[in-house]
């Protein structure tokens, strides 16, 4: 059940007309989820969110994940069966996709939902801040993301569900990498020159929000579980069109 201040209804509803533009999608969040046995917030009091070494770039972990994460892994599988958000795209376009979060019909979809959209809204200064696309991304083995940016977004929020089956050979396999020219720490050397990649620490329940226009990739992963990560694109203002249309 969710919380009484909002319903998957009232989620879904505005992000298909619009809502209240001037008030952003964080504005109609309820405070807290239910999640099992568990009522949630939303957004946690004292939750830190640390700034990484690159502009617009920074990363929290939600404590409380272990209650929330085997409803969320469960949905995300399930959804990942319905051919109305599965989405197929080639190996190295970054896994299964599966679209849509707030339509996965599960309490901690929304829960997570809202918290991306908490944590863009905390760092743009608290502005309003829209959910444009929103996607599961599942891998397995011989998956990966070739790198690419993301348009038609400000920033980018994703969210580490499960990290899959770890590489005792290989402990940058499946690794989320930045490497991007505008940013300092991926080039040591000489500016604009890139030499290093920004590899944040992505353990369960982190949640990392970046500008959507950095280069960014995942290595190939090798495991049999399923990583699965869950990814935003958020605006500062309701874009009309479809989101995703004519990219990755
Ligand atoms: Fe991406």
């Amino acid at each position: 059940m969710l919380a009484d201040t909002v319903s998957e209804r009232s989620v879904i509803a505005g992000h298909e007309t619009g809502g209240d533009d001037a008030a952003g999608d964080q504005a109609r969040l309820p405070s807290s989820v239910r999640v099992g046995a568990a009522d949630l917030p939303v957004w946690p009091q004292e939750q830190s969110v640390a700034p990484m070494s690159a502009p617009l770039m920074a990363i929290t972990t939600f404590s409380d994940w272990e209650l929330y994460h085997p409803s969320l892994i469960a949905a995300a599988l399930r959804a990942e069966q319905d051919p109305n958000l599965r989405g197929v795209i080639f190996r190295g376009g970054c896994g299964i996709k599966v679209r849509k979060v707030p339509e996965w019909s599960s309490p901690a979809a929304l829960l997570i939902h809202g918290r991306a959209l908490m944590l863009a809204h905390h760092t743009l200064s608290r502005r309003p801040v829209f959910a444009d696309d929103t996607w599961g991304s599942i891998y397995r083995a011989r998956d990966h993301c070739m790198p690419h940016s993301h348009l038609r977004s400000n920033v980018s929020v994703v969210y580490m569900l499960d990290p899959g089956d770890a590489d005792p050979d290989d402990e940058l396999a499946a690794r989320f990498c930045v490497a991007d020219p505008r940013i300092d720490a991926c080039c040591p050397d000489e500016p604009g020159r890139v030499t290093r990649h920004v590899m944040p620490i992505l353990t369960p329940g982190t949640m990392l929000i970046f500008a959507s226009d950095y280069l960014h990739s995942v290595n190939p992963y090798y495991g049999q579980r399923p990583r699965i990560t869950i990814s935003w694109n958020i605006t500062l203002e309701r874009l009309p069109g479809r989101p995703g249309e004519g990219w990755m």
